[in-house]
């Protein structure tokens, strides 16, 4: 049985949230643990779609390829299948906000909250940027991504 299942959640599911699955998939294999990802958007605009060009580009320098990554819109049902929701900003919280049936079992919470000295801030979006604005969501989303596999070994040992 997997130690977590993660659902990574942001506005389009192209940009931000599929490079903070793949941060967390290298994250978890590489401290050997055995964990489940997945990542969605909020809206439907890009649901089928493989991520952005600039996203795929940004995982491949850290040795990762998301091609066959899909986009898909988040659920009410998701709260029920996944342990953890992470949503990027306040926008996308106030978006997961309005899916949650209430009764899942999953934690809810904004990424950076788990990293120690960043709680409250937000995984800028990086659709509207330059091409650089990739390399700092990668940082970002890895440093949530790491936080999360430091907190999932402090609770299985
Ligand atoms: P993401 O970025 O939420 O990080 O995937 C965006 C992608 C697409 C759009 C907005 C944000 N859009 O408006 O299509």
């Amino acid at each position: 049985m997997p130690s977590a299942k993660v659902l990574f959640v942001c506005l389009g599911n192209i940009c931000r949230s599929p490079l903070a699955e793949a941060a967390f998939r290298e994250a978890a294999a590489h401290a050997g643990l055995d964990v489940e990802a997945d990542s969605a958007g909020t809206a439907n605009y890009h649901v089928g779609e493989p991520p952005d060009p600039r996203s795929v580009a940004e995982a491949r320098v850290h040795g990762i390829d998301i091609t066959s990554y899909r986009g898909r819109q988040l659920t009410s049902a998701d709260f029920h299948e996944f342990d953890f929701i992470l949503g990027m900003d306040r926008s996308n919280m106030a978006n997961i906000a309005r899916v949650d049936p209430g009764d899942g079992k999953a934690k809810v919470a904004m990424l950076l909250d788990l990293v120690p000295g960043q709680e409250g801030r937000e995984v800028a979006d990086p659709w509207y940027g330059e091409d650089d604005g990739f390399r700092a969501t990668w940082h970002e989303v890895d440093a949530g991504a790491r936080a999360l596999v430091a907190a999932l070994l402090d609770e299985h040992g």
